[in-house]
């Protein structure tokens, strides 16, 4: 391709979400507020870190299965740091289509990409990997449990969870009788996202209903999906004010 059919061809997938740089002073611009755009990069700090921990020598040979994978841009982060095995799976098919586009001009013709729903899946269908990474996705999903579960079913080692996650709520609610009670295992907010949904925006979930969880809940929920082990990772330096300020979260869940 010219330099000027690519650029025509970024121009008619746009408007794009991720800044990628394609080279020879070909780029795309990001419709990501400028006050936001360092989210990209402390969420691939974190998510480099603990993978990199966990596979050390072992990263040529795992399988990694990015859901919600929006243009690719975590995708191509985990090929950067050597795994070879790579499928983008999302909701939207716009989305893959930039992915795959993106995916050819940053030289990474091996990463695959598939179109599906998290939360509706046969999770066979997937087949079993090592790295899974679910980031930015399940505070704008209607079912997270059922999502959580098809994640764990596709998870062999680690999976990373990125998310926004509600102030923690204690309580306990009564169960049948004044003195029957049970505490909460942590909280999910209902949330509408029925202005985005409706206005296409590319990063919501398939429906405008979406639930954020607490941290407790999204620990409950993970090892009730089958995850024996949750890890809150501590946000970099300089990180993102939102996951300085903990309000977003990155945790390792291990099988
Ligand atoms: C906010 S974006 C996050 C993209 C990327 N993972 C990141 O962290 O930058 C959410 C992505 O998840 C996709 N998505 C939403 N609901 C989904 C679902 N139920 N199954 C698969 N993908 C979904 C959206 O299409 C979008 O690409």
């Amino acid at each position: 391709m010219t330099q000027q059919e690519i650029e025509q061809r970024i121009e008619a997938l746009g408007p794009w979400f991720y800044p990628f740089d394609f080279g020879g002073g070909v780029h795309t611009t990001s419709n990501v507020p400028p006050h936001v755009t360092d989210i990209f990069e402390t969420r691939r700090l974190m998510v480099d870190a603990v993978v990199t921990a966990h596979f050390a020598e072992r990263l040529k040979q795992i399988r990694c299965l990015d859901i919600g994978c929006h243009e690719g841009f975590y995708s191509f982060a985990m090929a950067q740091l050597g795994v070879e095995r790579i499928t983008g799976f999302d909701v939207r098919e716009a989305n893959l289509n930039k992915a795959r586009f993106a995916a050819e001009r940053l030289g990474h013709p091996a990463i695959t990409f598939q179109q599906g729903n998290i939360e509706d899946l046969d999770p066979a269908s997937l087949g079993s990997h090592e790295l899974v990474l679910f980031l930015g996705v399940l505070y704008h999903l209607e079912n997270p449990m059922r999502a959580l579960r098809n994640l764990a079913a596709i998870t062999s080692e680690l999976c990373v969870i990125e998310t926004q996650v509600i102030d923690e709520v204690e309580g306990e609610v009564e169960w049948g009788a004044r003195e029957w009670t049970r505490p909460y295992q942590g909280v999910l907010a209902l949330i509408d996202e029925g202005d985005e949904f409706y206005a296409d925006n590319t990063e919501t979930g398939h429906s405008p209903v979406a639930t954020c969880p607490s941290p407790k809940g999204l620990t409950f929920m993970l090892k009730q999906a089958g995850f024996q082990r949750v890890e809150f990772l501590d946000p970099p330096q300089g990180a993102y004010e939102q996951h300085a300020r903990r309000k977003r979260v990155v945790c390792a869940a291990y099988k």
